[in-house]
C-alpha cells in the first residue's frame, strides 16, 4: 500500500490535538491523585533506610513511576526485582494519636488525626476513632471508625458489638504508638510481638482503607478464596484479591467464589500461634511480603480487627470458630459418597448411572441432579418430558437406602413456563417485592443467568427469606428431595452489571479497584449501586452467598423439621459454615487441580467448613482413567466426597470405567475403608461442630514441634490419627511422603512401619494410596455397606493402634445421625476408650441415645501387639461376663484380631487380655 504524506494543515492539527491531550492528561493526573500535587509542596517525605522486605507499597493501583511517587509524597527507590515496591511509604505518613487515651469498660479509645501527607485516592477522613476491647484473655478486638459518619459495618448475626467488660488474665499486651499511629500486640508470656502495624501507615479514606501488620513468622496460612497452590503462604510479594466471583480455580492469582479474611500464624515450634480476622466485606486485597508482613487493603466499611491467641494452631482455630459461628453438623448420610454431573440429559440416564454404580457394589449414598432437571433451567420446576418421573425419584433412591439432592440457583427467570402459564416462583416473589433493585430502590435490577433474563432475590430481606422458604417447600411437595446444593451465589450474572449496564459513579468505578478479576467491580455480577436490605451491593456483594445460605438453612428447617438434611454453597463468607458446607468449585480434570484441592480443603477447615471437598475426577475437561483413579482414591478421604462432572465431558462415574476395572476396585477399596471409619469421622465432625476442631487437619497442627511439617500439603490427616498420603502425579508409583514423629501402622496390613520423623519413599502402585494409623489412638469403626443407611446396622468395632508405651485412647460420638439438636438435647451416646496394661476401658460418658438397631462392638483389632493373645476377659461393673471370642494373632504383622465380643452400645466395659 502506498504511503500518503500529511499536508501542512494536517500536521498543525495533529500537533494541536497532541498538546491539548498532554495538558488534559496532566490536569486529570493531578485531579485524580486528590490534589496530592498541591499538598506535596508542604510535605517532605521522610525516607530513612528501610529493608526492601519491609517496604509498604505506595502505588498499589498502577505501574509505579517516579513522578507519581513524588506526587504521593512517598519514597522512590527502584530495584531490579519488579515485584518489590519501588515507591513506598515514608515514615511520616498516616495518622497520629490526638490527645490522651480514654479508658472504657472493655478497654480504651483514642482519637487519631491524619498527618498532613498527600492523599492517595481522595476523601480522606481526617479524624478517626480507635476503639479497643480486651474481650477475653485470648481475644483482642480493635476497630477504627469515622466518629462523624456512620460507615457500613457487616450485619453479622454472630459477631455482634461487645457488651462485656475488660477480661482479666490477658495473654497479650497492647501498646499504642502515637506519631505516627501504630498498634502493637504482643504475647505476654514471652513479649513476642505478634501484630505490629508500625511497619506501615494507616490509610483511612472513604474508599481506601489500609493497614499493614508485621507478623513474627512466615508460617502464614489461610485467607481466601483462592488457589494458593500451597498451604503455607508464599511470602514473596503476593497480592490476593478478595471479592466473591463466579470463576473456577486456576493458575492465576484471582479472587474466587467466597471471601474469608482469617489467617493463622504459627509462631514457632512450641506451637504458639495466633489468628487475625478482619470483619469487612468490601472488595479488598491481602498482600503478603517477606518482612514478614501482611497488608489488608479494602475499599469500604471499617477496619475491624480481631486477634486470637492460642498455645497451638488448633486452639486458635477453635477460638476463631467459636467466635464467628461453629460449623454445622452434617447428617451421617452426608458422609457417604455422592455422584453428580451436569447434563445427564434425562432421568432415564440418571437412573442408568445409579443402577450401574449400584451394580458394581460401590459404597454410594446420594445422587445429585444439576440444572438439567429443571424446565428451561428455572428453579422450582422440573422438565416434564426428560425428567417426567422426577417426583418419584427420591422414593426410588430411598428404596435402596440412598438420597436425592437437587441444585438451586439464586437467579429467578422473569419468563413464563413452556406451556405459557405464569412462572409461579417469579410471580409470587414479584408480588412480595423481594428482588434486588437498582440504585433508585424501586426498579428491579434485571440480569441474565442460566434461564435467560432473571432477577436476583434479596436474601437479606426477611420477606424474601420467607418467599424462598415457601418455594423450597412447594417444590418439595411436588418433587421430594433430601438435600440442597446452592450455586451461582457470588452473585453470578452473565451480563455486566445489569441488562442496562451500570451508571458511572464511585461505586461502580471506585477510585481504587483491588486487583480483582477483570479489574471491573461489576464484572460477571450486578451493579455496585444496586440495593439490598443490608445495603448497597458495593458493600454487601460478598455477603450474597452467606445470606442465601442462611435463607436456605431456614428452608431446610421448614421442609425437614428436626432434620439436618444437606446443604452446600459455592459462595461463602466468614461464619457461613454455621449454615452450610462448601465445595471448591469448577476445577478441571488435571493433575494440578488434584494437587490444589488439598491446600483448599485445609484452608476451608480453618474457615469453619470442615465438610469440604473438590469435584472428584475434575469438573471440566475429559478426565483420564489414571487421573480419575488417583482422584477417587484421595477423594474417598474428602469429607465431602462427590464425583461431579461438567456437561459435554466423558462420563466419569466409577462404573463407567467397567466392572472389575482397576479404577472400580481401587475406588471400592478406599470407599469401603471410608465407610468403615465413618464412626471415627463422624466423631471428628462432632468436635468440629461443638468445639471448632479441624477435621481434615494439616500435619503441622499435630506435629508443630517438627519444622518439616510446616509446609506439608500433599498429605493430610483426618483428625489426629489417620495419615492420608495420596499419589498426585501421573505415571508415578512411588511418592516422597513425610512420616511425622509417631508410631504408624499401615492401614491395610496393620504392620508398624519403620519410618519415623523422616521423608520416605512410599511405594504406591496403581491401586494403592498411603493410609496410616497413628499409634496411641483408638478408632471406632463399623462394618461398611453400600450405603450409610445399611452400614449403620452393621457390627461396630475398635482399631487400637498402640504407641511406644503400649497405650492408646480415643472416643466415639453416636446419635441417630440426622436429627437437629442432638448435642443440645444430649440425645447421643459418647464413649471414651483408653488402653494401657493390656486393658481396654470402654466408658460410656453420656448415654442419651439408644440405637434401635441393637448395635454391638463385635471386633477389636490391636496393632502393635508383641505377643500372642491367649485369653480375653470382659467385665461390666466389675462382674466378669462370658463373651466367647475368637482370637487371631498375626505374629508377622503383630496384629491381634478379637471377634465375637458382642459388647452392647450404650454400656461400659473393661476388656483385658492375657499374653
Ligand atoms: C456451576 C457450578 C457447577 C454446576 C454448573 C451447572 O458452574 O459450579 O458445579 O455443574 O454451574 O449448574
Amino acid at each position: 500500500m502506498a504511503k500518503r504524506k500529511f499536508s501542512g494543515l494536517e500536521v498543525t492539527l495533529i500537533i494541536f490535538v497532541c498538546l491539548v491531550t498532554i495538558i488534559a492528561c496532566v490536569f486529570i493526573g493531578l485531579f485524580a491523585s486528590g490534589q496530592s500535587g498541591i499538598k506535596t509542596k508542604e510535605f517532605t517525605a521522610q525516607c530513612p533506610s528501610v529493608l526492601v522486605a519491609e517496604r509498604i507499597d505506595c502505588i498499589p493501583d498502577q505501574i509505579a513511576t517516579k513522578n507519581l511517587c513524588t506526587l504521593r509524597g512517598c519514597c522512590w527507590s527502584p530495584q531490579s526485582d519488579p515485584s518489590v515496591p519501588w515507591c513506598y511509604f515514608p515514615s511520616n505518613y498516616g495518622y497520629k494519636v490526638d490527645g490522651s487515651t480514654r479508658s472504657t469498660e472493655a478497654g480504651f479509645e483514642n482519637t487519631l488525626t491524619r498527618l498532613s501527607s498527600p492523599s492517595l485516592f481522595g476523601k480522606d477522613i481526617e479524624t478517626v476513632l480507635l476503639t479497643a476491647e480486651y474481650q477475653t484473655s485470648n481475644r483482642f478486638h480493635f476497630k477504627i471508625t469515622d466518629p462523624n459518619n456512620q460507615r457500613f459495618e457487616v450485619p453479622h448475626e454472630h459477631v455482634k458489638p461487645f457488651t462485656g467488660s475488660k477480661a482479666s488474665n490477658l495473654n497479650y499486651k497492647v501498646e499504642v504508638k502515637s506519631d505516627p499511629f501504630g498498634i502493637v500486640v504482643s504475647r505476654a508470656s514471652n513479649n513476642r510481638v505478634l501484630f505490629d502495624t508500625t511497619i506501615g501507615p494507616l490509610q483511612y479514606s472513604d474508599q481506601f482503607l489500609q493497614l499493614s501488620i508485621r507478623v513474627p513468622s512466615t508460617n502464614i496460612y489461610g485467607v481466601g478464596e483462592h488457589v494458593h497452590k500451597q498451604y503455607r503462604h508464599d511470602v514473596n510479594w503476593k497480592t490476593w484479591p478478595m471479592f466473591s466471583r463466579d470463576i473456577g480455580p486456576s493458575e492465576a492469582m484471582h479472587n474466587l467464589y467466597g471471601v474469608q479474611t482469617f489467617f493463622l500464624c504459627l509462631e514457632d515450634s512450641s506451637g504458639a500461634s495466633f489468628g487475625v480476622f478482619l470483619m469487612n466485606s468490601n472488595a479488598m486485597e491481602f498482600v503478603v511480603q517477606p518482612a514478614p508482613a501482611v497488608t489488608y487493603r479494602t475499599i469500604g466499611g471499617i477496619l475491624d480487627f480481631y486477634i486470637f491467641l492460642g498455645n497451638t494452631p488448633e486452639e486458635v482455630v477453635q477460638e476463631y470458630l467459636q467466635f464467628v459461628g461453629l460449623p454445622c453438623f452434617p447428617s451421617y448420610w452426608n458422609l457417604g459418597f455422592q455422584l453428580s454431573r451436569w447434563n445427564y440429559g434425562s432421568l432415564d440416564e440418571v437412573k442408568s448411572v445409579v443402577e450401574r454404580n449400584r451394580a458394581i457394589g460401590l459404597p454410594y449414598d446420594a445422587q445429585v441432579t444439576d440444572i438439567d432437571y429443571m424446565e428451561e433451567k428455572k428453579d422450582f420446576t422440573y422438565d416434564k418430558e426428560k425428567f417426567q418421573d422426577l417426583p418419584n425419584f427420591a422414593a426410588y433412591m430411598h428404596a435402596y437406602g440412598q438420597k436425592y439432592i437437587i441444585i438451586l440457583d439464586p437467579a429467578i427467570s422473569t419468563q413464563s413456563l413452556v406451556d405459557g402459564s405464569p412462572y409461579g416462583s417469579y410471580v409470587r416473589g414479584e408480588s412480595k417485592k423481594v428482588w434486588v433493585t437498582e440504585a433508585d430502590r424501586e426498579t428491579t435490577l434485571i440480569g441474565e443467568v442460566w434461564p435467560g433474563e432473571a432477577v436476583f432475590p434479596d436474601f437479606s430481606n426477611p420477606d424474601c427469606e420467607s418467599w424462598w422458604v415457601e418455594e423450597c417447600k412447594l417444590f418439595h411437595d411436588a418433587v421430594p428431595y433430601d438435600g440442597i446444593w446452592i450455586d451461582m451465589n457470588e452473585v453470578s450474572n452473565f451480563v455486566q452489571g445489569s441488562s442496562k449496564g451500570c451508571l458511572a459513579n464511585d461505586l461502580n468505578y471506585p477510585p481504587f479497584t483491588p486487583n480483582i478479576l477483570d479489574k471491573l467491580m461489576y464484572s460477571k455480577t450486578i451493579c455496585m449501586d444496586a440495593v439490598h436490605k443490608w445495603g448497597q451491593h458495593y458493600d454487601v456483594h460478598s455477603l450474597y452467598g452467606h445470606s442465601m445460605s442462611m435463607a436456605t438453612r431456614k428452608a431446610i428447617e421448614t421442609v425437614f423439621p428436626g432434620k439436618r438434611s444437606f446443604l452446600i454453597s459455592r459462595s461463602t463468607f466468614v461464619g457461613s459454615g454455621n449454615y452450610t458446607a462448601h465445595w471448591l468449585g469448577d476445577n478441571a480434570a488435571t493433575w494440578e487441580h488434584l494437587r490444589w484441592a488439598i491446600p483448599g480443603m485445609l484452608e476451608f477447615n480453618l474457615f469453619g467448613f470442615p465438610y469440604i471437598g473438590a469435584d472428584i475426577c475434575g469438573f471440566s475437561d475429559n478426565t483420564t482413567e489414571e487421573l480419575c483413579r488417583r482422584w477417587m482414591q484421595v477423594g474417598a478421604f474428602y469429607p465431602f466426597s462427590r464425583n461431579h462432572n461438567a456437561e459435554g465431558f466423558m462420563s466419569q462415574d466409577p462404573a463407567a470405567f467397567g466392572n472389575n476395572s482397576l479404577l472400580v476396585n481401587s475406588s471400592k477399596h478406599y470407599l469401603n475403608i471410608r465407610y468403615t471409619l465413618l464412626p471415627y469421622l463422624y466423631t471428628l465432625f462432632y468436635k468440629a461442630h461443638t468445639r471448632g476442631d479441624t477435621v481434615v487437619r494439616p500435619l503441622l497442627h499435630e506435629f508443630y514441634s517438627d519444622e518439616n511439617t510446616w509446609g506439608i500439603d500433599r498429605q493430610f490427616l483426618w483428625g489426629p490419627g489417620l495419615l492420608i498420603s495420596p499419589v498426585l502425579d501421573p505415571g508415578v508409583d512411588t511418592i516422597q511422603a513425610y512420616i511425622p514423629d509417631a508410631v504408624w501402622y499401615d492401614y491395610d496390613t496393620g504392620a508398624k512401619i519403620s519410618a519415623r520423623k523422616q521423608w520416605t519413599d512410599m511405594f504406591l502402585p496403581g491401586d494403592k494410596m498411603g493410609l496410616h494409623l497413628r499409634g496411641g489412638y483408638v478408632y471406632p469403626i463399623q462394618q461398611p455397606a453400600q450405603t450409610t443407611n445399611a452400614s449403620r446396622l452393621n457390627p461396630m468395632g475398635l482399631i487400637i493402634a498402640m504407641d511406644d508405651s503400649n497405650t492408646a485412647s480415643g472416643d466415639l460420638f453416636w446419635d441417630d445421625g440426622e436429627s437437629t439438636g442432638t448435642v443440645e438435647r444430649e440425645a447421643y451416646t459418647y464413649y471414651e476408650f483408653t488402653v494401657s496394661s493390656n486393658t481396654l476401658q470402654i466408658t460410656a460418658k453420656t448415654i442419651g441415645y439408644s440405637d434401635p438397631n441393637n448395635l454391638k462392638f463385635d471386633e477389636i483389632k490391636i496393632l502393635g501387639v508383641q505377643q500372642r493373645i491367649t485369653a480375653v476377659a470382659v467385665t461390666q461393673n466389675n462382674v466378669e461376663e462370658n463373651h466367647p471370642v475368637n482370637i487371631i494373632y498375626d505374629s508377622v504383622q503383630k496384629v491381634a484380631h478379637i471377634t465375637g465380643l458382642q459388647l452392647e452400645l450404650g454400656k461400659s466395659y473393661t476388656v483385658q487380655w492375657t499374653q
